[in-house]
């Protein structure tokens, strides 16, 4: 009979953590494929979205959707930028907020310049694993729509929990052109989903947070026939003390 090394007879004594390790390896390995493809597209200056119009507007949407009370008067306001890419946007966000803008993302590909006004830093991880200060305002531009659909709960869990009471999100998806969920998987194994603003606003609604304004903007991209939009929308989270 094979010798099992420690671990495998550990894990074949208990396979509810088996289950949860092999749960694990599947998430380590989907988000080696998603670093792996845009690792790719930014070495091959394929990120056509980071100096697109498109994402001015978002940037603009954004700053219109920061919340103006419950600020703390002793610092400056603080935004997470969730797979912020470039970091153009994280840029903008700090220089435009006065703000100490953290800039996140698996890829260390910032090369912005940095802000006039206050601070833009960068922080290579993943977002479920990343820990840090509530945020007044959270912006995910273009980052939930490429996680496997198991993990959208729990990143709208994570989403909600970094946001201070009272805090904005702002999050901008390829809005679904037939109402329908819709997954195209690209060659490499990275996934884009098409959303429509029912699911995004139920996924972030079950965590509590309130719907405060939409915008969709064309990307003057057609598909397969299909005319194509991001739509991005905005969230509060509720005050302390208010029912969740
Ligand atoms: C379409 S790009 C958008 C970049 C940027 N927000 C912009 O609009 O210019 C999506 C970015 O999300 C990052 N990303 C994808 N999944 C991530 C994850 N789980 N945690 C952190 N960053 C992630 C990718 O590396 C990529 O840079």
């Amino acid at each position: 009979m094979p010798q099992l090394s420690d671990r495998a007879a550990q894990l074949a004594a208990d396979p509810a953590e088996y289950a949860a390790d092999a749960v694990d390896a599947e998430y380590a390995a989907y988000r080696r494929t998603v670093e792996a493809s845009f690792r790719e597209w930014y070495a091959d200056s394929r990120d056509s979205w980071t100096h697109h119009v498109t994402n001015e507007r978002v940037t603009h949407f954004a700053l219109a959707a920061a919340p103006t009370t419950g600020l703390d008067p002793d610092r400056p306001p603080r935004v997470l930028d969730v797979g912020c890419g470039r970091g153009r946007q994280t840029a903008v966000l700090a220089e435009r907020l006065g703000a100490d803008a953290t800039g996140l993302d698996l890829l260390d590909v910032w090369d912005t310049v940095p802000p006039a006004a206050g601070t833009a830093r960068f922080h290579q991880g993943d977002f479920l694993d990343y820990r840090g200060p509530a945020v007044d305002l959270l912006v995910d531009n273009g980052c939930l729509h490429h996680q496997r659909r198991e993990d959208w709960p729990g990143w709208a869990a994570h989403t909600r929990a970094l946001l201070r009471p009272g805090g904005s999100l702002v999050v901008s998806v390829f809005l679904s052109p037939d109402g329908e969920v819709s997954e195209h998987l690209l060659a490499d194994g990275r996934h884009n989903w098409w959303l429509p603003e029912d699911s995004v606003t139920a996924l972030f609604a079950a965590q509590g947070l309130t719907p405060t304004g939409r915008l969709e903007i064309d990307r003057d991209f057609a598909y397969q026939g299909l005319h194509l939009k991001y739509l991005a929308l905005s969230f509060a989270a509720p005050l302390d003390g208010e029912a969740r």
